[in-house]
């Protein structure tokens, strides 16, 4: 049998890729749904060849739905989620409104995909995008020789800010290509030709949301809260896939050739690694539009016994955000 599908916030970054996953990976789709705003109700999209209307999410009646895709923003989902969720719906949920309920699994399919089975209250939260391709490297070097600390810097394209975001590194690098004035609106300064240490609101302790997204979802994730995670996030002008320069530190001795060996099997992961020009993943040479999280640089740290650095790199939007999403759409389909 088919699966009634709702994709709400399905005009954005996200959601648009939530829809070209779904007609990819042939998802069993019988009724299909795309929601947004009543700004955009109305609006024809495409999926698999067919056109479809966006519907106004405030009207919508969720009762049939099997499973909803939620990428609209936090405060949507705490209104909506916990309705379609009433009405019979799996919700899973791109925002961060429930990524830290007890009672809600936070999964990232390779990692921990039981966890999805015990959803009480019918949510299942999608991780931050920055989290996921660091648990997709990360989670098999933790099972072999248990992780103690994770210090990482991230380099953030601007397409996980939405897609006024893109937009908004096009037109200024337009601008300063054309002796013109670079306006910031989006971010608090100029993106283009830039890098912002700053992502998400600032917290008590110095650190922003967005850093302080890292620690507490990789210990939910990974289910450890001893792990330390120090972590500090940067924007930078690059449009897709985020890149991130993780340094950890483990309990017991693994070396780079070990690493190496454990994450070329591992699920999800492609080795990208050879000391030569080019002979590492980037955004645009690797990730831009791939769904694997390459792993390059992996290297023994010559600062520490037991430390491991290693250069994650991953589409923000499709493994960090809308593959993830339906390979949990996937596993609750095939488990029902
Ligand atoms: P809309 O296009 O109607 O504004 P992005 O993160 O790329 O900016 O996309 C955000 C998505 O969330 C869009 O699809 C947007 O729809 C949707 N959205 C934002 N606010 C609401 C709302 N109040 N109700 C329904 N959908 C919303």
């Amino acid at each position: 049998t088919s699966c009634n599908v709702a994709v709400v916030g399905a005009t954005g970054a996200v959601g648009e890729t939530m829809l070209k996953v779904l007609a990819e990976r042939k998802f069993p789709i019988g009724r299909l749904h795309v929601l947004a705003s009543e700004r955009s109700a109305g609006e024809k999209l495409e999926f698999g060849g067919k056109t479809i209307v966006v519907e106004d999410l405030a009207k919508f009646d969720p009762s049939g739905v099997d499973i909803a895709l939620f990428s609209a923003g936090g405060s949507v989902s705490k209104e909506y989620a916990p309705k379609f969720a009433a009405a019979g719906v799996v919700v899973i949920d791109n925002s961060s409104a429930f990524r830290y309920d007890d009672d809600v699994p936070l999964v990232v399919s390779e990692v921990n995909p039981e966890a999805a089975r015990n959803r009480p209250r019918g949510i299942i939260a999608n991780p931050n995008c920055s989290t996921m391709q660091m648990l997709v490297a990360l989670a098999p070097i933790h099972r072999k020789a248990k992780i103690e600390r994770i210090n990482v810097a991230t380099y953030q394209s601007v397409s996980g800010t939405g897609r006024r975001a893109l937009e908004e590194l096009g037109k200024q690098t337009a601008a300063l290509l054309n002796f013109q004035q670079a306006k910031a609106e989006v971010y608090p300064v100029q993106i283009a030709f830039n890098v912002i240490p700053h992502g998400g609101d600032f917290t008590d302790n110095g650190y922003t949301t967005e850093e302080m997204k890292l620690v507490w979802e990789t210990r939910k994730i990974l289910g450890d809260d001893s792990i330390g995670v120090n972590a500090t996030v940067v924007r930078v002008p690059v449009f897709y896939g985020h890149s991130e320069a993780v340094h950890i530190e483990t309990r017991d001795k693994l070396s780079a050739a070990d690493a190496r060996a454990l994450l070329e099997t591992a699920p999800g992961v492609e080795v990208v690694d050879e000391p030569v020009n080019g002979g590492y993943p980037t955004p645009v040479t690797h990730a831009s539009g791939q769904d694997p999280v390459f792993v390059g640089r992996i290297r023994e740290d010559i600062s520490h016994p037991r430390g491991l650095s290693l250069w994650v790199v991953s589409d923000n939007i499709r493994k960090g955000a809308a593959t993830n999403a339906v390979q949990l759409a996937e596993l609750v389909w095939n488990e029902r």
